[in-house]
């Protein structure tokens, strides 16, 4: 049975949940925490929703077998299409990344419409959009899948002339829409903050949802009475494919140094 030290477990499609283990860490420095990236699966948003909740319901079962206490779907896609299933296997509570950003929005927002970004998969399942009519259903909704981010991120191409083609094209129909909130639905995003609020108005708020995810995460643990009481949460890291890589590539989205990361196939 996992008890209040326990790890967290966090998993995502690759390195794109290191935005929301930045989070975690920052609000939770207690917390250890066992990140798990497919690197050798990535990217999910290209594929089917079957597929992604395949790959999902392996990894939460590593994560289990783990003790971890709870567990974070961080990645977008994951969470649009197999959280509610995860969900109804396990007793441990999980946690995905869609409600927490559209709580977020919901709360921001003033004109009631919202824009949403994200990979196609989680675009196609209208996952955010449910979430949010649920929430506020007199909110308005504009979305757009912008698939090229996740490479441009992970190249190191976040900002700079080549990005803000890109997103000049994606973010067009945010241009002549009047929502006041956008969404990054998408782990890869937050990297691109500075060249997307560039494109939108002024008024525009770009949601953090790494960190509303990290605020919802240490509710949980507060009121089930499971948060660590150790000195410093400590992070491991597994991969599926490539662990050299993803270590070089690691602090570009976790903002610090990385311990080592273990390579583990689950196929
Ligand atoms: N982690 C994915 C997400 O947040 C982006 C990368 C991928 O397509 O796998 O949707």
């Amino acid at each position: 049975m996992p008890g209040k030290n326990s790890p967290i477990g966090v998993f995502d499609s690759g390195l794109g949940g290191l935005t929301v283990v930045h989070a975690l860490r920052q609000r939770l420095p207690a917390e250890s925490i066992i990140y798990f990236g497919d690197t050798a699966r990535v990217p999910y948003g290209t594929k089917s929703a079957k597929t992604v909740t395949h790959f999902s319901l392996q990894i939460v079962e590593f994560l289990i077998q783990r003790q971890v206490k709870l567990i974070v779907v961080a990645c977008n896609t994951a969470s649009a299409v197999a959280l509610s299933l995860l969900q109804q296997n396990n007793t441990i509570p999980l946690v995905g990344v869609i409600e927490p950003g559209a709580r977020a929005a919901v709360a921001a927002t003033l004109s009631h419409h919202i824009g949403i970004i994200g990979t196609r998969a989680t675009i196609n399942s209208n996952a955010y959009t449910r979430t949010l009519q649920e929430l506020d259903p007199d909110s308005r909704i504009t979305s757009a899948a912008c698939p090229l981010f996740v490479p441009l991120a992970e190249e190191g191409w976040a900002d700079g002339k080549i990005a803000e083609l890109v997103a000049q094209e994606y973010l067009a129909p945010f241009q002549s829409s009047n929502i006041d909130t956008l969404i990054p639905g998408c782990t890869h995003y937050p990297l691109l903050k500075k060249t997307i609020q560039s494109l939108l108005p002024d008024h525009v708020t770009l949601i953090d949802s790494p960190q509303a995810v990290a605020a919802e995460v240490a509710s949980i643990l507060k009121n089930d009475g499971i948060a660590s009481d150790s000195e410093a949460g400590e992070l491991q890291c597994f991969v599926s494919d490539m662990p050299q890589r993803f270590e070089e590539l690691a602090q570009r989205f976790l903002g610090e140094p990385l311990g080592q990361v273990t390579l583990l196939q689950l196929d």
